[in-house]
């Protein structure tokens, strides 16, 4: 391979490693680095960035290395350059989570192609949603998409389940916020300046406000207040989903992010928005209650609400050159 072309690959895959930072990731922690070398790309987990009260299993950390991992295919896909994908390759390195080789050969058109877009306008939507039924062809679309990455997307819809799942999701919103741990560590990643690069910012949750809406959003508000309206209107006849794995593996956590970045790209680039719950997922007795009453066969790996809504703001992300080395 010429010099010139190796130094062509090298930006394309310094592109795409740009784009992975992009994900959503819990309490946008962020925890990716890139390596890149002549025609490979490494995505690498950081793990001092897991979450250690909320996430001891790493499920999250996974599920945010699976939406970096879908934005880079996305990426790729756009700059029409073949790729193999080698997940978890390498069990001697646990931090090693994806190596993305360039197969030298260009691309076809796929339907990632068309979700390159939506990286920049998806954001966690913490507002009152529109009271508009979701079509059906916008759900096909989402559970589709999550299919497509080997995951599952369940629609909540009797309302049996609905008021099942409001009231797990306040027991373990009630159980996490009165665990001092729990508010120790999320203090630490609500952020109030503009300057900081990870961590939720008050921009993007709202006031807790009395009315709450039946669906809890969670409570972001330790020691600080969210500046968005207060929510009241989340309530349980939106269009709420569970999002599954058949298998409680790594593996399958990285299918779910993947599934995750999927669908909520294809939500964004039809005009739809969204944003997610995972306090039920993080309760071990009250995930498996979820399984029980709503007679699941997979394992829930996060709960969501999709709809339209008044924009949301961005939230930062940390300078790609920092999190980038060259192999
Ligand atoms: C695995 C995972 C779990 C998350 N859990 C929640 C949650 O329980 N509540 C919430 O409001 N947002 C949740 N989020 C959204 C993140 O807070 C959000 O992606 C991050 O702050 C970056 O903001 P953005 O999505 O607007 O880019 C979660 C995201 C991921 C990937």
């Amino acid at each position: 391979m010429s010099t010139e072309a190796s130094s062509g690959h090298t930006e394309v895959l310094r592109h795409a490693a740009t784009r992975a930072g992009l994900a959503p990731s819990v309490h946008n922690t962020q925890p990716w680095r890139f390596r890149i070398g002549r025609d490979t790309m490494e995505l690498r987990a950081d793990p001092d960035r897991r979450l250690r009260v909320l996430d001891p299993t790493g499920r999250q950390l996974m599920i945010s290395l699976g939406c970096a991992l879908f934005n880079a295919r996305v990426a790729l896909a756009s700059s029409r350059v073949g790729v193999a994908v080698h997940r978890l390759p390498d069990t001697q390195d646990e931090k090693l989570i994806a190596r993305i080789e360039l197969t030298g050969r260009p691309a076809p058109w796929t339907p990632l192609v068309r979700l390159e877009p939506a990286i920049d306008r998806r954001f966690s939507n913490r507002r009152d949603f529109f009271e508009k039924e979701v079509p059906e062809e916008i759900l096909y679309e989402l559970t589709s998409a999550a299919t497509a990455e080997h995951a599952i997307l369940h629609l909540v819809e009797s309302e049996e389940h609905r008021q099942e799942c409001a009231r797990l999701l306040w027991e373990a919103e009630a159980e996490q916020t009165d665990d001092p741990d729990y508010r120790a560590e999320l203090h630490e990643w609500i952020t109030s300046t503009g300057t900081r690069q990870d961590g939720v910012s008050t921009r993007s949750f709202p006031m807790a406000g009395p009315a709450r809406g039946e669906i809890p959003i969670r409570d972001f508000s330790a020691g600080v207040t969210g500046l968005m309206p207060a929510v009241g209107d989340s309530d349980r006849h939106q269009c709420l989903m569970i999002l599954g794995s058949k298998e409680d593996s790594l593996a399958s956590w990285l299918h779910a992010g993947e599934a995750l970045e999927r669908l909520w790209l294809e939500a964004t680039r039809l005009d739809y928005v969204a944003s997610l719950f995972t306090q039920v997922i993080e309760v071990p007795e009250l995930r498996a209650e979820l399984r029980n009453r709503l007679e699941l066969d997979f394992q829930p790996v996060l709960m969501l609400r999709v709809g339209q809504a008044a924009p949301n703001v961005a939230t930062n992300r940390r300078d790609p050159n920092q999190l980038i080395e060259e192999m």
